[in-house]
């Protein structure tokens, strides 16, 4: 897969792609991330990217002419373009799971103080990461290419996927690790037991419980 980012910003992506999960990613050829500077694009002297809005009210907003020119550029008929926008659809990890279908996303992190409406034309889907405003998109970019790029083949291992949160719109079950007694805090016999078949029932209930108790709408949508 390849994820190409459209930023005002290109240096909030230094230390997210250099590190951890993505870098190793990015290293053993699983994904191709190239960071686009928005500003390269502008035709204006200057460089130009945004001015103020018609009809008052607002503060700067994005020009078209740069985005344009930006995915004109980088898209072929394989790409799907996402605008980040606190106005666009919800994600959640069934998007990321659609998402790791796509040989290309063009990802256009849009702007704190909003950007020319015909921007949106060029979207194939629109994306909000939660119902708050950010100063822009870059962490939301952040977000989804973390989220879609861990599910990719060869990134994690492939098992740990079924026991993500939200897999089956079910929680994650708890987890342990040593010591057995940890100020009192004791790890269920159960895990200590050795018995797989008991391991297992008692995670699946686990995960029904946590999932009543803390997000009872996810167990509607099973
Ligand atoms: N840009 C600003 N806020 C956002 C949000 N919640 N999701 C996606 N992009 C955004």
């Amino acid at each position: 897969m390849k994820i190409d980012i459209l930023t005002l910003f290109p240096h909030m992506f230094d230390g997210f792609l250099n590190e951890s999960i993505m870098k190793r990613a990015i290293d053993n050829n699983k994904v191709s991330i190239n960071v686009y500077d928005i500003r390269t694009y502008s035709k204006d002297k200057h460089k130009k990217v945004d001015d103020y809005g018609y009809g008052g009210g607002q503060g700067m907003v994005l020009m078209p002419q740069p985005i344009f020119d930006a995915v004109d550029d980088l898209k072929t008929e394989d790409s799907k373009v996402i605008l980040l926008t606190p106005q666009g659809k919800t994600y959640n990890q069934s998007i990321a799971y659609d998402l790791t279908s796509e040989k290309h996303l063009i990802i256009i992190c849009g702007h704190y103080e909003g950007f020319d409406e015909r921007i949106r034309t060029l979207a194939d889907i629109e994306i909000s990461i939660g119902d708050y405003v950010l100063t822009g998109g870059e962490l939301a970019s952040m977000v989804i290419t973390d989220s879609v790029v861990r599910l990719l083949d060869g990134v994690i291992n492939k098992d740990s996927h079924i026991y993500d949160s939200f897999h089956n719109n079910l929680l994650d079950y708890p987890v342990y690790t040593k010591p057995a007694n940890f100020r009192g805090m004791l790890v269920p016999d159960v895990l200590l037991s050795g018995h797989h078949e008991n391991i297992n029932t008692w995670r699946k209930q686990e995960q029904i419980k946590r999932t009543k108790e803390r997000r009872p709408d996810l167990l509607e949508k099973r």
